[in-house]
């Protein structure tokens, strides 16, 4: 098998720095790149070269030298934000990006959407990749994303092959995201669990998600801005995956169940009080939070297996194993 020069950014990230390592365990050349030199050190034994650079304002053709492939993980990844940063890392970033991988040869393109582009205050089941977006979005955060994806699409006219893969509420170590935002929000004690936690999920394991992304990158792929859906192919109900995190954490917490209506409701004052704060600090509870949470979402995932060929190894536990043994103060959200 031929060996790849790739530049993944985001390799401070969380999935990034998985990827990374990934590659970089079967013989690939990786440039791993993100801003925060003390979190890209992470990779300095395994990648070929280390570059810091704001992917929307530094000059990159330099760290694409030599590349054939991208594997694009960077992104301000929350709930909440404004749009004017959203715009500036997630679309002008990937715009900039595109531009200079086409302009310095790189042949090919991975990009990390995301599935919150469907999300919807309703439940959704076996939600697949054709997709209209919305007249309203519900985040800034979905609305870059589906932007994101727009300058890929654009992107695939020419000669540069791109891929795109939506995955599912990513977990294992190092996730700063979500199981974090989970273990906030259990920190009093007690979770409302909405409606009981009975809404069914799709989540993906992180060694799952670098896997599949590691044979693209090793096999190639056949067509231009495709999306994959992404996940552990395992549905399961919202207060069963709470229950694993919090007993394998050690802690113990008491269910508050609460109809979905008010709970919606407290979110949307939570939101309004942070909006008029300093700052206008992330409130331990958004409406897209609670909604991820409250509202059944799986995807379809038969076009990543089909065409990607993927094979997700079933399990949830040792995810949440992995997560736990990293975890310590300095991780927490
Ligand atoms: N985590 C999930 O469940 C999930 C689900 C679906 C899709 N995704 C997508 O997967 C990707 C990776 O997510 P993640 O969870 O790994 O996020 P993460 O841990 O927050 O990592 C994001 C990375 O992006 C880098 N970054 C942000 N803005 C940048 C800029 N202007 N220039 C250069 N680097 C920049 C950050 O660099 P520094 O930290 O060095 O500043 C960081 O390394 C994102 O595209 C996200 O939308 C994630």
């Amino acid at each position: 098998m031929s060996t790849h020069r790739v530049l993944v950014t985001g390799a401070s990230g969380f999935i990034g720095r998985h990827v990374a390592h990934g590659l970089a365990g079967r013989g690939q050349e990786v440039i791993a790149s993100g801003r925060d030199a003390a979190r890209l050190d992470a990779n300095r034994d395994s990648a070929r070269r280390i570059q810091c650079a704001d992917l929307a304002a530094d000059p990159l053709e330099p760290m694409l030298d030599g590349c054939d492939t991208v594997v694009h993980c960077a992104a301000l990844s929350a709930p909440w934000g404004s749009r004017v940063e959203f715009e500036r890392a997630n679309v002008l970033a990937t715009r900039r990006l595109l531009d200079a991988a086409c302009r310095s040869g790189v042949r090919r393109f991975i990009h990390l959407g995301s599935p919150s582009i469907y999300f919807r205050f309703r439940d959704q089941y076996d939600v697949g990749e054709a997709f209209v977006p919305p007249r309203r979005w519900i985040t800034e955060y979905a609305r870059s994303k589906w932007a994101s994806e727009d300058c890929v699409r654009e992107a695939s006219d020419g000669p540069l092959q791109t891929l795109i893969l939506r995955p599912r509420a990513v977990f294992g170590e190092g996730d700063r995201a979500i199981l974090p935002r989970l273990l906030a929000v259990a920190e009093r004690g007690w979770f409302p669990l909405v409606d009981g936690g009975e809404a069914l999920i799709d989540v993906t394991r992180v060694d799952n998600l670098s896997g599949l992304i590691v044979d693209c990158v090793e096999r190639g792929w056949s067509g231009s801005g495709q999306a994959y859906n992404v996940t552990n192919g395992e549905p399961l109900r919202v207060r069963d995956l709470l229950s694993a995190l919090f007993s394998r954490m050690g802690r113990r917490v008491r269910w508050v169940s609460v109809p979905r209506g008010p709970a919606l409701a407290a979110a949307w004052l939570a939101e309004q009080v942070a909006l008029r704060r300093p700052g206008q600090p992330e409130p331990k509870l958004t409406r897209y939070g609670l909604g991820v949470v409250g509202y059944a979402q799986t995807l379809d995932i038969r076009r990543a297996r089909e065409e990607l060929g993927y094979r997700p190894t079933p399990g949830i536990a040792a995810g949440l194993e992995a997560f736990a043994n990293a975890w310590s103060d300095h991780d927490r959200a």
